[in-house]
């Protein structure tokens, strides 16, 4: 293998901060062709036929913000507060075309997650009948997740109470930094001070898993500031926390605002590294169990379903203007623009906007993503998911020798991801997936010259 220098790790100084010169990010999904328009109905309706067997969760997005906070790649909508009933109502009718499926009604659903957006923004009578219609008409497991993600601004006690009351057993509430400074310059509507009351009165009612979100390297977020969002978390009675590293997106407000000198720079890769490493040990010192390369839990309600489940390539079924999803390995994509989404619902139509043709690599793609999302680079698991993956494994040693020297994965039989690791997870994924792409051309091309002899 000629291990490309995108994936090859510098073997001077500290791989926290040095491992590489960016970080790659990995998009979830496929690059697979669009199943053509006209015929992306016909597709859909077969695909419904098709049993759906094994892991599977819910994704309902809510594309409404009360405004843009500027490191945000997510904004769609600004939030109206009549749009609530409307809204509500179209997503429940979504909820009523799939249910009578085969690929609907066939198996458990383990996860249902509301994200945005701010799924929170939503009134509590129409979040409290999305929630129960869910619960009515389709096949959650008893230990169904069922989380609403959200923010503080505007999630008041009756909000709540309506999820809590519907079933709701999880809240991943986004705060990012409790400084107020930090968050007055990104858009965050709420004091830090607020938010520390909110989250008390949360955990007080012990009633759900609550999780809370921080970013690190953003602008204003400085070492000293960092520290007490660190010692704020740890201070909290909370069931989870994530640490999400800035991705700068471009087009952003932040990013336009830093180009404008109308804001500070954000932090540096090797000051992002650095503020991770920091988060790392210090929720391992205070006995936080790692779930992932951004997910830690403190007690044993949280267990970021979800998010495992969709990075191990579990059946996603989506509702509402924006959210993505996937059927049997086929990706689709609702509609982003709400008028086209409320026409489509109008005429009894699932709003796709695009249909892929199913990946034949999912499942092998999907290992190496479980893999990584574990921490852990279970051969075995990776070996039994292509025909050709144990070459693969042979294939990649060299690229798995220079991380082992770098610093970035254990010596292991089975290597585990280090502190290091987890801060490029991103990148050493899709070095591993688009490894396995020059792994499969340098077959064929193999194979071609054998034939041409
Ligand atoms: C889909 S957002 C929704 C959160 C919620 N609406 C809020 O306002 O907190 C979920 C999480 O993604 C993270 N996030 C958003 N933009 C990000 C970015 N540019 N880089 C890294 N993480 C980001 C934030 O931590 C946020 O809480
Ligand atoms: S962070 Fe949340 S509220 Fe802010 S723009 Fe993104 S999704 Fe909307």
């Amino acid at each position: 293998m000629v291990l490309s220098q995108d994936f090859k790790a510098s073997l001077e100084g500290n791989p926290l901060t040095n491992a590489f010169k960016k970080r790659i990010s990995h998009m979830p999904g496929t690059a697979m062709s669009p199943v053509p328009p006209e015929k992306t109905a016909a597709c859909w309706e077969e695909l419904k036929q098709e049993e759906r067997v094994g892991p599977s969760v819910m994704y309902l997005h809510v594309p409404f913000c009360a405004n843009h906070c500027l490191f945000c790649g997510f904004y769609i909508n600004k939030w109206q507060g009549d749009v609530s009933r409307a809204y509500a109502d179209a997503l429940i009718k979504e909820l009523y075309l799939e249910v009578d499926s085969p690929s609907v009604g066939t198996a458990p659903i383990n996860a249902v997650y509301f994200g945005g957006g701010t799924p929170t923004a939503l009134e509590a009578h129409d979040l409290a009948r999305i929630i129960k219609e869910i619960r009515r008409l389709y096949p959650l497991a008893p230990d169904c997740e069922i989380t609403v993600e959200g923010r503080i601004y505007h999630f008041d006690e009756e909000k709540i109470t309506a999820c809590l009351e519907a079933g709701a057993n999880r809240f991943s509430i986004g705060v990012q930094s409790f400084d107020d400074k930090t968050r007055r310059r990104m858009g965050r509507k709420v004091s830090g001070s607020r938010a520390i009351e909110f989250f008390n009165q949360l955990s007080d009612m012990n009633q759900a898993a609550v999780i809370c979100d921080l970013m690190l390297g953003l602008p204003y977020q400085t070492q000293a500031v960092w520290q007490n969002d660190l010692d704020t978390v740890s201070s909290l009675n909370l069931d989870g926390v994530d640490l999400y590293a800035l991705s700068l997106f471009p087009g952003t407000p932040l990013d336009l605002a830093i180009k404008k000198g109308a804001c500070e720079s954000a932090a540096t890769m090797q000051e992002q590294a650095e503020m991770y490493g920091q988060g790392w040990e210090q929720l391992r010192t205070w006995g936080w169990h790692q779930l992932s390369s951004s997910h830690w839990a403190k007690t044993t309600r949280e267990r970021n379903l979800y998010n495992r489940l969709i990075k191990t390539g579990a059946h996603t079924l989506a509702f509402g203007s924006g959210a993505g999803g996937m059927l049997n390995g086929q990706s689709y994509a609702l509609e982003r623009n709400l008028q086209n989404y409320y026409d489509l619902l109008a005429h009894n139509q699932k709003p796709l906007a695009r249909l892929l043709t199913p990946d034949p690599l999912a499942k092998v793609f999907n290992s190496l993503s479980a893999a990584v999302e574990n921490m852990h680079l279970d051969f075995d698991l990776i070996g039994k998911s292509h025909p050709l993956a144990s070459d693969y494994l042979r294939f990649i040693q060299p690229m798995l020798e220079n991380w082992v020297q770098a610093g970035l994965i254990t010596t292991d039989k089975h290597p585990r991801l280090t502190k290091a690791g987890c801060f490029w997870h991103s990148t050493l994924l899709v070095a591993l997936k688009s490894s396995f792409k020059s792994f499969l051309a340098e077959q064929e091309t193999l194979l071609n010259l054998n034939c041409a002899n």
